[in-house]
């Protein structure tokens, strides 16, 4: 069985008088691991993650999640059906050490979710490492690290990740890519990048996005050779 774990079907999303999103469709397979979105600034991706998320609620057209409609659900029942959110703007209480933004994050604390724990810090060795520091006090790539790593912990279905790597030295860029390699292998991921060879080091199932539309869906590796839809689209 390889149904989608998420579908969009014509999804329209408003911003005020603003037409965002205009009649997006995608799917992503119950199978494979992660999901590319790219697209300029602007094009609409952050406005997808938010709508599947019931952030920015669509105005009209289908979303389904795990083979339910969700497009009238709230973000709370949506999360609570196991979706996971990293928003683009690294989302860790500044004031809460390392230690108290993963507890915060525990919707319960159990053996599932310590074993998640001990795997993430792992994975992200630097915030065992900080682990009583104040997240403010973290460099810009740690405080990446921990907005992923605490959604992380909890048993997603599927996780929504935003463009991770804005901001990041390249080195950092590079850990970031090895930690979501594996994270992916455990939990299916959506991740809106526009650094191309992050996301191609990510996944190969791909969507590019402009002016709130879908205008390619393929496979990574083929579009990396398709240089007029490189520099319409993504400017490379
Ligand atoms: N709150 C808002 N009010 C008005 N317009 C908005 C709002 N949020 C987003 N937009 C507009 O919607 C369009 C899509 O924005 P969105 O943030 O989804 O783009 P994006 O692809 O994530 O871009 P970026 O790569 O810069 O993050 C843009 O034209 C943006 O100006
Ligand atoms: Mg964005």
């Amino acid at each position: 069985m390889n149904d989608p774990i998420l579908s969009l079907d014509k999804v329209h999303t408003h911003i005020g008088q603003h037409h965002i999103l205009q009649g997006i469709s995608l799917n992503m397979k119950a199978k494979g691991g992660a999901t590319i979105l790219l697209g300029r600034n602007g094009a609409g991706k952050s406005t997808t993650l938010r709508t599947i998320m019931g952030l920015t609620p669509a105005s009209t057209g289908r979303i389904n999640f795990k083979g339910k409609a969700i497009e009238n659900k709230k973000t709370h029942e949506i999360a609570r059906m196991g979706m996971g959110f990293v928003p683009e703007d690294r989302a860790v209480l500044f004031n809460l050490t390392v230690e108290e933004n993963f507890r915060l994050s525990m919707i319960e604390e159990n053996e599932k979710t310590h074993e998640n724990l001990n795997e993430v810090l792992e994975l992200f060795p630097a915030l065992k490492k900080f682990w009583k520091t104040k997240a403010g006090l973290l460099s810009g790539g740690q405080r990446q690290m921990l907005a992923i790593a605490r959604v992380f912990v909890c048993d997603h279905a599927l996780l929504l990740i935003d463009e991770p790597s804005k901001g990041l030295a390249p080195i950092v860029v590079d850990q970031l890519g090895e930690s979501l390699l594996r994270i992916k292998d455990k939990t299916k991921v959506i991740l809106v990048e526009q650094n191309f060879n992050l996301a191609r080091q990510v996944g190969s199932d791909c969507f590019i996005l402009d002016d709130g539309q879908v205008v390619f869906h393929g496979l990574i590796q083929d579009l990396a050779l398709d240089k007029t839809m490189m520099k319409n689209y993504l400017g490379i």
